[in-house]
């Protein structure tokens, strides 16, 4: 949903802009723009092209048309305004001295651009954020941070900001409410952006900027204020990834590199956190009572995040016969959900930024209950707000669809479920060791899967074309089957849905006709006889069907359907992490086959900070 970078140096500001726009562009490609403090002739020089950022480097001939040492740059996920050049950011203020980048939601923006307009004030874009560029502008008699603090309290929604005055040539100005903005600092540089990837090649120095801070960048340093302009001391990290974590490193897309990662990053997610045999969380400070005392746990979350959650209930309950409810993030504080102090709202997000899950973590706080995230960026916001954290350990996930934020979440998930049943006396003892055991050959067991990942590409070769695909699957596969059709669907725009098996016969199978591709899940042993007969039912009404099961029953399913991916065999529980691997290379190779934009889907960004 937008991302924005800053820099201040000694440096030319154009290239390392683009450069870090480069690296936000998964956030929003409708548009980009930058401005930059042109010396000579004492002004703004600003640039902005509609569509992606390529078109914005081309005509500034990657940088060098543009002068200048200090400069802030924005790619666009439009929110107010069609994508247009004049939409794009930055917005500048009527006299041409202010620019703003901005990712978030003005949402009081009408009302003020009314104002304004009754003070003379011409617009000339439909955004939210030119309302910001111009009030600052209306505020401004000489102290530049004193008219953004102005601003700050009229201005209500989510935003992070960058703002550029020409009178103030030697600072950027930077402000965070409920959008993500960090600091970066470097050698006689610094930097602002909407996440690390953008400048980690420059600086790992880095400072998360609070809810209500503001912060003035300078060449020399970074002095952070709070809402009322007082001084406030910022703690710095350090960044301990490597670059090439966040680079394509040989692969066509990201997203195939980071299906292929998946082993790596499961074993950095589960094996530490399995000690003499034991689930083993550090820093952690749900104590056994508190679980004691649970009665039961909510799990919030959108996208992906919350598909995990449905295949997570399953576990939960499974082993610790304590009732889990799941609930989309978006729906969560519309619905009075019943949650008081002995619930546990467990939330789900690889970004940490996800607006919805976010104010769903603010409400079920209100509410009383202890908020414990699963999360994969650290020092994101919804990390920031939780009583406690497990990260995922993912790495940068930079292709807009998740695959080893996925497999990361459900492990640590699948993890929590473990050290809650031992704690409660729900699972027995033999059954906790082999599920453990189980988990710490996964990434053995997801190499081999991966290793036969021709197969998929040959299956897509043979359905890719197709406009409908159904997916169905009973209990844990039904699960899975939620995510193996999102997955399709947004990155090759096919029209695809999941069913649960039984509920076909409900209405659903009226759509089934001749040639219809229905991917069949049947992984799950003790259901396995009714997944056949599934497959039976709409392959008599003429279906195709591509069918997903363990080596143990391959044998059997290659009877009747039309493909079959295998996975090996691992305890029932955990035969969605296995699953999923398939059904993300399926949808992988059939997005490729139909020439899809695969790592930036139309329409989509990765990180979804409106609501
Ligand atoms: C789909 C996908 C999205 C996200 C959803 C939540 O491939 O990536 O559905 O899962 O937008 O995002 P996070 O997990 O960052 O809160």
């Amino acid at each position: 949903m937008c991302g924005i970078v800053g820099y201040i140096g000694k440096e030319q500001a154009a290239p390392i802009l683009l450069e870090g726009l480069s690296r936000l562009e998964y956030r929003g490609y409708d548009s980009a723009g930058m401005a930059v403090y042109d010396q000579d002739r004492d002004t703004l020089s600003v640039h902005k092209a509609k569509g992606r950022l390529k078109v914005l480097a081309d005509q500034l001939q990657n940088g060098a048309a543009v002068k200048g040492t200090v400069g802030i740059g924005h790619t666009r996920w439009a929110t107010h305004g069609a994508p247009s050049d004049v939409n794009s950011h930055p917005q500048v203020s009527q006299s041409g001295k202010i620019a703003v980048v901005h990712n978030g939601i003005i949402e009081n923006y009408g009302e003020l651009k009314s104002f304004l307009m009754g003070k003379g004030v011409s617009f000339l874009s439909d955004t939210d954020t030119e309302v910001v560029a111009q009030l600052i502008e209306y505020f401004y008699q000489g102290d530049l941070l004193k008219a953004v603090g102005q601003v700050l309290h009229r201005i209500q929604g989510a935003y992070a900001l960058g703002i550029l005055c020409a009178d103030y040539p030697d600072q950027i100005i930077a402000v965070r409410k409920d959008s993500p903005l960090i600091l970066g600092y470097g050698d006689g540089c610094n930097f602002l952006a909407s996440d690390v990837t953008a400048i980690i090649k420059h600086t790992r120095r880095v400072g998360y900027m609070e809810d209500g801070e503001l912060a003035v960048l300078t060449r020399e340093g970074i002095q952070c204020y709070d809402r009322l302009l007082e001084p406030v001391d910022k703690e710095i990290s350090y960044v301990d990834w490597e670059i090439d974590a966040a680079e394509k490193g040989g692969y066509e897309h990201f997203m195939f590199k980071e299906i292929m990662e998946q082993p790596q990053a499961l074993r950095r997610a589960i094996l530490p956190r399995i000690r003499e045999g034991e689930v083993c969380f550090e820093d952690f400070g749900l104590s056994q009572d508190y679980v004691r005392a649970m009665s039961k746990v909510y799990i919030v979350a959108c996208g992906s995040s919350y598909h995990v959650g449905m295949v997570g209930k399953y576990v939960l309950e499974r082993l610790t016969r304590r009732p889990v409810e799941v609930a989309l993030a978006s729906e969560f504080r519309y619905m009075d959900p019943i949650v008081d102090g002995s619930t546990l709202v467990v939330v789900i997000s690889q970004s940490g930024e996800t607006l919805d899950t976010m104010a769903a973590l603010r409400e079920a706080k209100r509410l009383g209950a202890k908020v414990l995230s699963i999360v994969n960026v650290v020092g994101s916001s919804i990390a920031r707000e939780s009583d406690e954290v497990l990260y995922t350990w993912a790495g940068p996930e930079i292709a807009v669809a998740t695959t080893k934020g996925y497999s990361t979440q459900l492990a640590v998930l699948d993890l929590l479920a473990l050290w809650f049943a031992r704690v409660l006396g729900t699972v027995a003892p033999e059954e906790y060791h082999t599920i453990l055991d189980e988990m710490t050959r996964l990434p053995d067991k997801m190499e081999r899967v991966l290793a036969e990942r021709d197969s998929i590409q040959y299956f897509a070769s043979h359905w890719f074309n197709h406009n409908s695909i159904f997916f169905m699957g009973r209990n844990l596969d039904y699960a899975l089957g939620l995510e193996g059709s999102l997955k399709l669907k947004e990155i090759s725009y096919i029209h695809s849905e999941a069913y649960a098996s039984g509920e076909l016969k409900h209405g659903t199978i009226s759509l089934v006709e001749e040639g219809t591709l229905v991917v069949a899940l049947g992984t799950y042993d003790r259901l396995f006889e009714k997944a056949m007969s599934n497959v039976v039912e709409v392959k008599a009404r003429g279906a195709d069907v591509l069918a997903l099961t363990t080596e143990s029953h391959s044998g059997e399913m290659e009877k009747t359907a039309d493909g079959v991916m295998t996975i090996p065999d691992t305890h029932e529980l955990l035969l969605p992490s296995l699953g999923v691997v398939p059904l993300q290379l399926f949808a992988y190779y059939v997005a490729l086959m139909r020439g899809c934009d695969i790592d930036k889907p139309r329409n989509l960004a990765k990180s979804v900070t409106v609501e």
